[in-house]
């Protein structure tokens, strides 16, 4: 048995950063994680973000955009190649490399502040006086009792299975498969136009395969500004030749040999296709299997998150929870930023975290960013409002990229012009939400970001345009 300060269950970024933090404010922390790498044969730190999310995404995401610029965008340039070959291998391989450094990474970081890792699967088993017992399984039939102070649940999502098909990531792939294909699928079929099914369908119909994306909603990206959804989905179905059919219902899903049949109906009409693989990515569930809640009565509500308060306090006492398994968006900033803000609080500070200034990004391209509320949450909530947009084809660094493709807008209170939301499509704007997301935690108004200098020929002289815009000041509109 041993005895520690903090206890952080999983090893995502939002459980090993908040060890870190722990650590690091002078508490003897312990971090516990089951997961494993991709040959099944050794501990992986990371969680779902360094093993089979965030970061291989992007790393495909970057390959996969390679190939279609030598491909599609080069010639502009005056660039012809005889031959172009892309080895699907070999990126995976180096998808594989770039995970295999970072997760390695954690372990680094874990010894640097002193963080004790585990490796195995924890569950409650009770209290000993105001200590919360653990018990690890690290599934060689060797358990070990952790017991601690505090406890902090991060042990994240996994995704929500479709009833009528079972993953076996060889035809129906989830996230995990999905990132690991070896060789281009000829038609490849995708059940949901969220964000996975929207990057994973980039990465592959970049690469050449032939992609078509069923989802279930009539609206596509409902959770993002509709006036850059639609804008979305005029680039990804027109121009880049994403079959996405909205409002679909799923029928039946039948795997062959080296196939998947999928039966819909769609507009009334009762349709079949034949995939050669089908990914399936409708969402994730928050994990709390193995955790034992009922064993200490930890509260999980109907859709099984562990129900907590503003600051991660769940109804147990000492006892956090944040991240993917807990309310709130599914993101690993999230995650490291409750992490960060639970570890402070239990050394007695008092850290924030607005929930409105966290940023949401799409990886596609061109890419979807967005901070704060959309025109449809203000208007749905009764909120005037004033909103400049501008364009990135008149901009000049756009046009020197190649990518002058997109909009920014920015929506401001109509009464004091505080930036209530800010919504962007085109290159890069995965680093320019951040300008954004520092204006409104600033409480910044639209004149505010009007009046900063931003540096020319920049991506960023779109903000500023859409900023003067909301004061009906645009000097290039
Ligand atoms: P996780 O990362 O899921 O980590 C939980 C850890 O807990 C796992 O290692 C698990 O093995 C471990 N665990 C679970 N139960 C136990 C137990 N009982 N005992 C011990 N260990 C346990 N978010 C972004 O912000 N940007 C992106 O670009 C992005 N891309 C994504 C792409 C994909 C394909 C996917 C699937 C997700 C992506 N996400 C992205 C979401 C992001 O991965 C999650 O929001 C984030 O990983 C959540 O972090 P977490 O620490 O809460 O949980
Ligand atoms: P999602 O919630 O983004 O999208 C799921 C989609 O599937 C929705 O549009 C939904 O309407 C649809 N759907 C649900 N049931 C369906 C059915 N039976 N048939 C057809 N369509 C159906 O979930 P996704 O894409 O699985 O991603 C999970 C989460 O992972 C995201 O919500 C996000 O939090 C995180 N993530 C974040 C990324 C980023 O930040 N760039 C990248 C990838 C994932």
């Amino acid at each position: 048995m041993s005895q520690f300060d903090v206890a952080v269950i999983g090893a995502g970024p939002g459980g090993y950063i908040a060890a870190i933090r722990a650590a690091q404010l002078g508490f003897h922390t312990v971090c516990i994680d089951a997961g494993v790498n991709k040959a099944g044969d050794a501990p992986a730190l990371g969680g779902t973000c360094l093993n089979v999310g965030c970061i291989p995404s992007k790393a495909l995401l970057q390959s996969s955009e390679h190939v279609h610029t030598i491909l599609h965008d080069f010639a502009d340039h005056g660039i012809s190649l005889s031959e172009v070959r892309f080895d699907a291998e070999q990126m995976i391989a180096r998808k594989d490399a770039i995970v295999t450094k970072l997760t390695g990474g954690i372990k680094y970081l874990f010894q640097k502040n002193k963080v004790e890792s585990v490796f195995g699967r924890a569950a409650f088993a009770g209290k000993n006086g105001d200590l919360w017992q653990l018990i690890v399984d690290n599934g060689k039939g060797e358990y070990r009792s952790i017991d601690a102070k505090h406890v902090i649940i991060a042990t994240g999502s996994v995704p929500r299975p479709l009833p009528l098909v079972e993953i076996d990531n060889i035809n129906v792939l989830d996230n995990e498969g999905a990132l690991n294909l070896s060789r281009v699928p000829g038609k490849l079929g995708v059940i949901g136009s969220g964000v996975i099914g929207l990057e994973m369908g980039s990465v592959w119909k970049r690469v050449g395969a032939e992609v078509t994306v069923l989802e279930a909603a009539p609206t596509f990206l409902a959770a993002a500004d509709q006036q850059i959804a639609k804008e979305a989905f005029k680039y990804f179905t027109k121009e880049q030749g994403l079959d996405i059919q909205l409002g679909v219902k799923i029928a039946a899903i039948n795997k062959g040999n080296n196939s998947v049949s999928v039966q819909y109906e769609h507009n009334g009409e009762s349709k079949t296709v034949v995939f050669d693989k089908l990914i399936v990515a409708i969402g994730r569930v928050p994990n709390t299997q193995g955790l034992h809640p009922e064993a200490v009565g930890l509260a999980l509500d109907e859709r099984g998150f562990v129900v907590v308060d503003e600051e991660c306090r769940t109804n147990l006492p000492n006892v956090w929870a944040i991240g993917d398994v807990v309310r709130g968006p599914m993101l690993a900033h999230k995650a490291s930023d409750e992490g960060v803000a639970v570890a402070e609080r239990i050394a007695g500070q008092k850290p924030h975290l607005d929930f409105n200034c966290i940023p949401w990004v799409i990886y596609t391209d061109p890419e979807i960013a967005w901070v704060g509320k959309t025109e449809e949450q203000l208007k749905a909530e009764g909120i005037a409002y004033k909103k400049g947009t501008s364009g990135f084809g008149a901009n000049g660094r756009a046009l020197g990229l190649g990518k002058a493709k997109g909009t920014v807008k920015v929506l401001s209170c109509a009464e004091t012009d505080r930036v209530l939301g800010v919504h962007m499509i085109g290159p890069m704007v995965s680093e320019l939400v951040a300008e954004a997301v520092m204006a409104m935690e600033f409480k910044a108004s639209s004149e505010d970001i009007a009046r900063i200098v931003h540096a020319h020929p920049t991506l960023s002289e779109v903000l500023h345009e859409a900023a003067l815009a909301a004061d009906k000041r645009a000097l290039h509109g």
